[in-house]
């Protein structure tokens, strides 16, 4: 699995304004102009600047997604966003179950699973959120809510190519709190493990992505642990300078 290429993808959550473009500009100048690091990287910014932040990252390498699709088709959905939009709008990802939206909006793995699908169906890859609350993992429930989120969040038929998974400990996400780098290693090499049982060998060429509390100052141990293949960031995606100093962690 260490022949995959390592994504570095930006969540900027419900953060973000036209004010923000200069960060956007920043990081698809870097990615086009000397920026020689062997990773893909990703900006989900808000619904509202999917269209500009396509426009002003088009001619680089950079890619865009949404942060969260309907579950059906285009339709009498007041306030959703289908997938198909999100592709028009210039996406090629899709983030779907972030606890965030399995929290605030009662996303249960069937939903999710759903969204996953719709997402495919867009042409879109579906980043499948998972990871253990707090809670669960004092209760040491830690390895069983993963299989539970894997068996019922990733729809048959996810392959490496239309699906990448992203591990995020909710008690990790915006903390500064990081998982131990053994526990890091351990959760992933599960979902690995999980992944490969359930959709089989085509699953080790699948990306597994840790997210929470990921900044340019830890990025290097993170990343370099055994089947992490990528971040997925929050808070530091929202400045160029923190997001490449994450993304340097590949050089
Ligand atoms: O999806 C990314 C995320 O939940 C992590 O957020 O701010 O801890 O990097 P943050």
């Amino acid at each position: 699995t260490s022949s995959i290429r390592p994504l570095v993808a930006g969540n900027w959550k419900m953060n973000g304004t036209n004010a923000s473009m200069p960060e956007l500009v920043a990081i698809g100048g870097a990615f086009t102009h000397g920026f020689d690091v062997p990773v893909d990287a990703l900006i989900c910014p808000p619904a509202t600047l999917l269209a500009r932040a396509y426009d002003v990252l088009s001619s680089s390498a950079v890619r865009v997604g949404g942060q969260d699709c309907a579950t059906s088709e285009n339709g009498a959905h007041t306030g959703d966003i289908s997938a198909e939009m999100l592709k028009d709008a210039g996406a090629s990802f899709v983030i779907v179950g972030h606890s965030e939206r399995r929290i605030d909006h009662g996303e249960t793995n069937e939903v999710v699973n759903e969204k996953a699908r719709a997402a495919w169906r867009a042409g879109l890859v579906a980043i499948i959120c998972i990871g253990e609350t707090q809670s669960q993992r004092e209760k040491g429930l830690t390895l069983d809510i993963l299989t539970a989120q894997i068996e019922g969040s990733v729809p048959s038929g996810a392959t490496a190519a239309n699906t990448v998974i992203a591990y995020e400990p909710v008690w990790a996400i915006g903390t500064g709190l990081t998982p131990t780098i053994p526990d890091v290693a351990q959760a992933h090499a599960h979902i690995r493990a999980e992944l490969v049982r359930v959709l089989g060998d085509g699953a080790n060429a699948m990306r597994i992505l840790y997210g929470g509390s990921v900044k340019p100052s830890n990025a290097g141990e993170l990343l370099a642990v055994a089947n992490v293949n990528g971040a997925l960031v929050g808070g530091a995606s929202l400045k160029a300078s923190d997001f490449l100093g994450i993304a340097e962690a590949y050089r």
